[in-house]
């Protein structure tokens, strides 16, 4: 993704009562940060949040954590609730290569949504649906893992479905055009909001282990 710096957006982002600066500190502990002990769900390259935002605000007995590296993407973000209070909401801004060391088998589901492509083969690696990914994420989870996945892009979707099967996963759902069958309770990214008036098949898959 072509990403524009934005100056001050480290510091300014830091301010937002959404952004929790230190996440190493409640590695175990997240359910004490929302003080209860709901279901949490994690949304990774969660880019401008409509995504994260719009489940906290639908599902308010259910917890979500925003995750994105770049500060000038998450002040987007921190931006839209400048002046909403969303208690089952936070944020971090982080890599998601570090995730294990904040999160110990407390987390429900993971979300990735129209993640980096890294369509080179030596960077596959770096594809959030990698192995050394899925590992990582096996330190998150809580009971079953799951993985909720949807994506343009028809390389990464197939590297996906394969990276997830042959790590154990089972397939609960693979959709191949989201938008011929959209279910009721679809919430849009912004990638997929522009990708989907395009016209472009949107695809998706839901996964657990
Ligand atoms: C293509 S954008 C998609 C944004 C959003 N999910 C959407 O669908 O509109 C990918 C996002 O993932 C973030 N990202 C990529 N690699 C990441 C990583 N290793 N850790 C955390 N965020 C990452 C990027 O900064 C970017 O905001």
């Amino acid at each position: 993704m072509r990403l524009k710096h934005i100056k001050g957006s480290e510091e300014t982002i830091k301010k937002s009562p959404y952004v929790v600066i230190d996440p190493e500190k409640h590695r175990g502990k997240w359910n004490n940060i929302f003080e209860n002990t709901n279901p949490i769900k994690i949304e990774i390259g969660m880019g401008k949040g409509n995504f994260i935002i719009e489940n906290a605000l639908r599902y308010p007995n259910i917890n979500f954590i925003g995750i994105d590296k770049y500060p000038s993407v998450l002040i987007k973000a921190t931006e839209r609730l400048e002046n909403i209070e969303i208690p089952n909401l936070r944020l971090l801004c982080t890599d998601a290569s570090s995730i294990g060391t904040m999160f110990d088998h407390e987390i429900d589901t993971v979300y990735l949504n129209f993640s980096d492509p890294w369509p080179k083969n030596r960077h596959e690696r770096r594809r959030l649906t990698s192995f050394p990914f899925l590992e990582k994420y096996e330190l998150l989870f809580k009971e079953k893992s799951h993985i909720t996945f949807k994506t343009d892009n028809r390389l990464l979707f197939e590297f996906s479905l394969i990276s997830v099967t042959e790590f154990g996963y089972h397939l609960k759902k693979v959709c191949l055009d989201l938008y011929q069958e959209l279910p009721e309770d679809n919430i849009p990214t912004e990638y997929e909001r522009k990708f989907a008036s395009k016209g472009y098949p949107i695809y998706l898959l839901d996964a657990e282990k």
